[in-house]
C-alpha cells in the first residue's frame, strides 16, 4: 500500500487535500493522471449501466436534501456508528466495533462507553440556523432516485422492470477514514436503483450480482482470483435491506468491500410515499395491478475502485537486466493509453512526432512525452503510470514514414506504418 501511495503522490494522481495547510483526514484531491482514471471509471460505468442497455435511465439530483428525506429514509436515526473516545493522552476517537477492551489502542488511556455517532454532515440552508433550516450533505445517493421516481415515471416511458442510475459525490463523516483513498469522507458514488415486481427480486439480485462481477474482471481487467462474493449474514443488514452480497477485494488490509449489491424490497419507496403522503405506486399498463416496486440496487465508490485498480495493477520487475515498476493497468482504464515520444529533441523528429500526435487525437488518451533523458527513462515513467503503448518517432521515421509500438508489459517492439497507426493501436486496446 505504500509504494502506490507514494507513487500515486509521486506521478500525479492522487494528493492530501490541502495538503500546504496540513491536510485534513479523509479527504483527497485527484491530480491529472487521477483525474483520467476516474473519468474512464465513470464513462465504463455509464456505458454499461446505462447506454448499452434500454431499461436504464440517468438522473442528477441535488448534493443538499432536507431533514424529511433523512427522516423518511431512517439515516437520521440509523445512519450510525458507535463511538468511544480516549479520555486519557491521545483524545483519539475511535469506531467501538474496532477496538477490544476498555483501553486506548494508541496511548492506552480509558476509553468512554460507546455513544452513537451519525455520520451525516449538517448544514443549514439560510441565514437563520434553526432546525427548520435544516439539512444534509447526502451520504449516498440513492434517495434522490426514490425522490424522484415519481417524476421520472411520469416524464417517461419507463416501464418495470427499469432501472435509474446517478453519479455523484456523497459525504459521510467517518469516525476512523483510512486506508487512503479505501475510506474517506468525501467521496464519488455510483448507483443504479432498479426496479422489480414484488418477488422478482430474487431473480433479478442474482442477475445483477453476476453482471457486476464480470464488469469488474472483463472491462476494468481485475484479477478475479482476488474478487470474491460475500454474503451479508441477517443480523448485519443494514436497516432497508432484505439481503445484500458484497463484491470484495483482497486489499493489502485485508479482504474488503468493493461494491455492494443490495435487496431494499419496497423500504425506500414505502418510507417517502408515507412521509410525503405521495402516492409513489406504479401502475402496471398490461395487467393493470397498482404496486409499489421492490429494489435492487448495486452501489459502489469510484474512489475505491480507483484504488483497487491501482493495487492490482502495481507490479515490480527487472527489464533489461533493470528493476522497473510497472502499473499493468487494462487500456481501458489507462490515464494515458498511447504516449507519442520523439527519440530526441532535433527539430525534424518532433515535427513528425508532433504529426503523429495530432493524427491520434480524439481516438485515444494521447500524451506526448519529449522532455527529459533518454529514451529508456520515458519509456520508465510511462510505465509508471500504466501507459500501454509508447509509440516512438525516430530517425528513419523521416524516411519509411513508419514508427515503432512499444508495448509496456512485454516490453516488445513493433515496426508500424504511420498510415495503420491508428487501426493498429484500436486493434490491440479493443
Ligand atoms: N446506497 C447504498 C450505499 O450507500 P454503502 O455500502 O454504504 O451502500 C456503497 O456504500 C459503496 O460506496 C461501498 O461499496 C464503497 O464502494 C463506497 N463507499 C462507502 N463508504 C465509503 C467511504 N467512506 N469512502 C469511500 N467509498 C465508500
Amino acid at each position: 500500500m505504500e509504494k502506490v501511495v507514494a507513487l500515486t503522490k509521486r506521478r500525479g494522481f492522487i494528493y492530501p487535500s490541502s495538503e500546504i495547510y496540513g491536510g485534513m483526514s479523509g479527504f483527497y484531491d485527484y491530480g491529472p493522471y487521477g483525474v483520467a482514471l476516474k473519468r474512464a471509471i465513470r464513462e465504463l460505468w455509464w456505458r454499461h449501466v446505462v447506454d448499452l442497455r434500454d431499461d436504464v435511465v440517468g438522473l442528477e439530483s441535488t448534493l443538499v436534501m432536507p431533514s424529511e428525506v433523512w427522516a423518511a429514509s431512517g439515516h437520521l436515526t440509523n445512519f450510525v456508528d458507535p463511538l468511544r473516545q480516549c479520555l486519557g493522552k491521545c483524545k483519539k476517537r475511535w469506531r467501538a466495533d474496532h477496538v477490544s477492551g476498555d483501553k486506548c489502542p494508541e496511548c492506552g488511556g480509558p476509553l468512554t462507553e460507546p455513544r452513537l455517532f451519525n455520520l451525516m454532515f449538517k448544514s443549514h440552508v439560510g441565514p437563520l440556523e434553526d432546525s427548520s433550516s435544516e439539512v444534509y450533505l447526502r451520504p449516498e445517493t440513492a434517495q434522490g432516485m426514490f425522490v424522484d421516481f415519481r417524476n421520472v415515471l411520469g416524464s417517461t416511458r419507463v416501464r418495470v422492470p427499469f432501472g435509474i442510475a446517478q453519479q455523484g459525490r456523497a459525504f459521510r463523516n467517518e469516525i476512523t477514514p483510512g486506508n487512503f483513498v479505501f475510506r474517506l469522507r468525501e467521496f464519488e458514488l455510483m448507483e443504479l436503483e432498479y426496479f422489480v415486481k414484488p418477488g422478482q427480486d430474487d431473480e433479478s439480485f442474482r442477475y445483477w450480482r453476476d453482471e457486476r462481477m464480470s464488469w469488474y474482471v472483463d472491462v476494468l481487467g481485475i484479477n478475479r482470483e482476488r474478487l470474491r462474493f460475500y454474503d451479508h449474514p441477517k443480523e448485519s443488514l443494514s436497516h432497508y435491506s432484505k439481503q445484500t452480497t458484497d463484491i470484495e477485494y483482497e486489499f493489502p488490509f485485508g479482504w474488503g468491500e468493493l461494491e455492494g449489491i443490495a435487496d431494499r424490497a419496497d423500504y425506500d419507496l414505502r418510507v417517502h410515499q408515507e412521509r410525503s403522503k405521495t402516492d409513489l405506486t406504479y401502475l402496471d399498463p398490461e395487467t393493470n395491478e397498482r404496486y409499489l416496486p421492490w429494489v435492487i440496487e448495486p452501489a459502489v465508490g469510484v474512489d475505491r475502485i480507483a484504488i483497487t485498480i491501482l493495487l492490482d495493477a502495481y507490479d515490480e520487475d527487472v527489464v533489461n537486466n533493470e528493476p522497473r515498476v510497472v502499473l499493468h493497468l487494462h487500456p481501458n482504464v489507462a490515464p494515458v493509453q498511447v504516449a507519442v515520444v520523439p527519440l530526441s529533441k532535433k527539430d525534424e523528429l518532433t515535427a513528425a512526432a508532433r504529426e503523429v500526435r495530432s493524427s491520434l487525437q480524439g481516438r485515444f488518451r494521447i500524451e506526448y512525452d519529449q522532455t527529459g533523458g533518454s529514451i529508456g527513462k520515458r519509456y520508465r515513467r510511462q510505465d509508471e503510470i500504466g501507459t500501454p503503448f509508447c509509440v516512438t518517432v525516430d530517425f528513419e521515421t523521416l524516411e519509411d514514414k513508419a514508427v515503432t509500438i512499444r508495448q509496456r508489459d512485454s516490453t516488445q517492439q513493433e515496426r508500424v506504418k504511420i498510415a495503420g497507426l491508428a487501426d493498429r493501436l484500436t486493434e490491440l486496446i479493443g
